[in-house]
């Protein structure tokens, strides 16, 4: 029936074509039409529009997006009255062109992030204790850092305790693309973490190795796209993980979590001295829950004082470079609410003292520069 309707007096092609590029793929961002998901494109003399879009695969989790954002798109266009929006699969050889075109050139199984010319930062957050808020902090300053118009990516590299998936909001599962994974975006995070691999809650029982594995996997088959920061929420204490962090990414570098508490500050200094072992370069101290804010104003120091100090300057003198104190986040009930409902407080509190230091830390993090001074010029791990 369509296809007897002359095509429309004025709409031209590239009219069309310069719309549907405004349609950016949710899970890919970028353009539907340079990822070839465009199959036909065409508008009758009556304003009818109709297009196939082609999707990845076919369980694609966010069609309806992208049919809401095409018809949108072709709304737009002076002279469209109705879209029709077919949804079709791409052949295995157009995946293998996507794919291609994804990697721009790249083998496959590398890791982009440990190429010496790699833009990308890549901070570890590491602790000795559990429990003193790693994936909490490594959750906001991931949300802040994109607020601040960064590309942030997040890997929950602690397999048998991964929290980030929660703390971020990420609703729905990685979409993979032959052996490519397209990473969720939550909070305008890219986020991947084991949790989103295993049925339901269960634990996940993985020795060494298999470790290693999946966390090199997280870091060459996830589509990743150019990030200007990827954080690592790390297990607590100085186990396999960070040992094959240091091993895949040699360039990442550290930044430690610690509380004000005098027993939790020694162990985040062997932590931290990890990295001396590793030649990995520490950023930096973070304290956190530092105090709380009582309604007069004042401040109860709940788990002592000084901590981030007190490793801050021991780091300092073991790495023989000046190890700073990037911040001290108070503790506050809206931090807590905000990870259990998915909606990190520097979004859900702008203005509660976590986020207010939560951001400082991410600001001073974003203008970072990256310099060679410091990083890594070969690794002698030295196992455990
Ligand atoms: N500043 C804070 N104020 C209030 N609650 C906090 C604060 N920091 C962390 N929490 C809460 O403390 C708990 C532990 O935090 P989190 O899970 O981030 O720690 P972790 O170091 O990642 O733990 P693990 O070692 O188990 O991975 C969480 O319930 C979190 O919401
Ligand atoms: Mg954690």
């Amino acid at each position: 029936m369509e296809g007897m309707a002359a095509p429309h007096p004025t709409i031209t092609d590239e009219q069309l074509h310069s719309a549907l590029e405004t349609v950016i793929d949710p899970e890919i961002r970028r353009p539907i039409t340079e990822l070839g998901m465009v199959d036909s494109a065409a508008v009758d003399e009556n304003g009818h529009a109709t297009v196939t879009v082609l999707l990845t695969v076919s369980g694609c989790p966010l069609k309806d997006t992208i049919t809401k954002d095409t018809t949108n798109a072709l709304m737009a266009v002076e002279g469209v009255v109705d879209v029709d929006v077919t949804l079709g699969v791409m052949t295995d050889e157009q995946r293998a062109d996507l794919k291609a075109h994804l990697r721009g050139g790249q083998a496959e199984r590398e890791i982009p992030f440990a190429k010496p010319g790699s833009l990308t930062r890549v901070y570890a957050v590491a602790s000795g204790k559990g429990g003193v808020g790693k994936s909490s902090i490594t959750a906001n300053l991931a949300a802040s850092l994109a607020e601040q118009g960064l590309k942030v990516g997040v890997v929950d590299a602690d397999i048998y305790g991964f929290s980030i998936p929660r703390m971020l909001g990420v609703t729905h599962a990685p979409t993979q693309v032959d052996d490519m994974i397209l990473p969720p975006i939550a909070s305008e995070v890219k986020v991947i973490s084991i949790g989103m691999f295993v049925p339901g809650n269960q634990p996940v029982v993985w020795r060494g190795p298999m470790l290693h594995r999946a966390l090199q996997q997280f870091l060459s088959d996830v589509f990743w796209g150019d990030l200007d920061v990827l954080l690592l929420d790390l297990p607590p204490g100085t186990g396999d993980i960070a040992i094959s962090v240091a091993q895949l990414i040699p360039g990442s570098e550290i930044l430690v979590v610690t509380t004000p508490q005098q027993a939790a500050a020694e162990v985040a200094e062997r932590a931290g001295s990890i990295a001396m072992q590793t030649h990995q370069r520490l950023v930096g101290v973070i304290e956190n829950m530092s105090w709380l804010e009582l309604p007069d104003g004042s401040r109860q120091e709940l788990f002592g004082s000084g901590g981030g100090q007190v490793v801050s300057e021991s780091l300092s003198r073991t790495v023989g470079a000046e190890v700073p104190l990037l911040g001290q986040i108070p503790l506050d009930v809206s931090l807590r609410e905000g990870a259990d409902h998915g909606n990190p407080v520097v979004d859900s509190n702008p203005d509660g003292p976590a986020a207010v230091a939560l951001r400082g830390i991410a600001k001073g993090l974003a203008t970072r520069s990256r310099g060679l001074a410091g990083r890594s010029l070969g690794l002698t791990p030295t196992g455990r």
